[in-house]
C-alpha cells in the first residue's frame, strides 16, 4: 500500500507532475506501484507511454467489485509499473449519476490495491465526483499548489473538499500533506508565499518543495521517469521525490495501523 489521490481545484499545478515524480521514485526502487489516471486530459497515462484498451471510465461505468484488475495494463516504463489509463470520455462521468456514485471506484478496485506496494491516483483539477471517488478510494490525499496567491486559496479548498469525503464516504482517509511545486527559492514572492502557507497549514506543508526545473517538463515528453533523465536539474527533482515517497510511505503505515487498531477496539467491543 498506501493509495495516495493527489489532488487540487486549480489546474496546471503539478498534480501529474508530483503522481509521475512519485512513481518515478518507486520505479527506481523497484515497488510494484499501480498508477490509476482519472484525468480525462490522460497526461499521466500518456507519460507512462501506454495505450489503454479499457479505462476508468469503463471501469466507473461497470463498476463491478474488483473490475479494476480487467483495465490494467502494464507502463512503458517497466513491468513493476501498472497503469489504470484514462480516455478522453471520461469527462462526462465528472457528475454524480446513480447509486453510490463517489464510490464506484472504490467498489471497482476491491481486492486489486493489496496486490501493489503504491497506488497512485492522479485527479483532473476539479473538486467533481472524479476526485470524490479518488477520494472516497484512496488512504491518503495529497494536495499540491504553487507558491502563489490563487494556488493557495485553491489549496484551502481542497483541503476543504478532503473533510466533505471522509466524513460522507471513507472515515479513514487522512490528509498526508501539502505538496508546493515549482518553487523558486531565491524569489522573494516564493519566500513570502511559503512562509505564508507554512503559516496557515503549519506542518501539512511538507519538506522538501518541488523545485521549477525544466527537466521535469522534458522526461514527461520523453516518457521516460524523471530519475531515468540524466542532468543535474533532473537529479534535484529526483531527490525531492525520493524524500516525499519516504514521507508518503510512513504516513501511509501510520494509517494503516490506525485502521488496524480501530478494527481491533471494535472486536474488542463485541466480544
Ligand atoms: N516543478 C516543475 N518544473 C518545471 N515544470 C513543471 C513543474 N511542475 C510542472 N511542470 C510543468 O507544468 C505543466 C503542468 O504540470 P502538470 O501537468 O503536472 O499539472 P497538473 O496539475 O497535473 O495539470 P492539470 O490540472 O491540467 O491536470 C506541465 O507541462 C509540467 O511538465
Ligand atoms: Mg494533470
Amino acid at each position: 500500500m498506501p493509495s495516495i489521490a493527489v489532488i487540487s481545484l486549480k489546474g496546471g499545478v503539478g498534480k501529474s507532475t508530483v503522481v509521475l515524480g512519485l512513481a518515478g521514485a518507486a520505479w527506481k526502487r523497484g515497488l510494484r506501484t499501480l498508477v490509476i489516471d482519472l484525468d480525462p486530459q490522460a497526461n499521466a497515462t500518456a507519460a507512462l507511454d501506454v495505450t489503454p484498451i479499457y479505462t476508468t471510465n469503463d471501469v466507473l461505468a461497470d463498476a463491478r467489485e474488483g473490475i479494476a484488475a480487467e483495465a490494467i495494463r502494464v507502463s512503458g516504463w517497466g513491468p513493476h509499473i501498472e497503469v489504470l489509463g484514462a480516455e478522453r470520455a471520461l469527462e462526462h462521468r465528472n457528475v454524480p449519476e446513480g447509486r453510490a456514485s463517489t464510490l464506484r471506484l472504490r467498489i471497482a478496485l476491491t481486492g486489486v490495491v493489496d496486490n501493489y506496494d503504491l497506488v497512485l491516483i492522479d485527479c483532473p483539477p476539479s473538486l467533481g465526483e472524479l476526485t470524490r471517488n479518488a477520494l472516497a478510494a484512496a488512504q491518503l490525499a495529497l494536495v499540491v499548489t504553487e507558491p502563489s496567491f490563487f494556488a493557495l486559496q485553491g489549496a484551502a479548498q481542497a483541503i476543504g473538499a478532503i473533510e466533505v469525503v471522509r466524513s460522507a464516504a471513507n472515515l479513514g482517509l487522512q490528509t498526508a500533506g501539502v505538496v508546493v511545486n515549482r518553487v523558486r527559492p531565491n524569489t522573494a514572492e516564493h519566500v513570502f508565499r511559503l512562509a505564508e502557507l507554512r503559516t496557515v497549514y503549519g506542518d501539512l506543508v511538507l519538506d522538501p518543495t518541488v523545485p521549477e526545473r525544466t527537466a521535469l517538463s522534458q522526461a514527461q515528453g520523453a516518457c521516460l521517469p524523471i530519475q531515468a533523465w540524466h542532468s543535474a536539474g533532473a537529479q534535484q527533482a529526483a531527490d525531492v521525490f525520493d524524500d516525499l515517497l519516504d514521507t508518503m510511505l510512513i504516513r501511509g503505515r501510520e494509517v494503516s495501523e490506525t485502521a488496524a487498531l480501530g478494527r481491533a477496539l471494535a472486536f474488542g467491543d463485541r466480544k
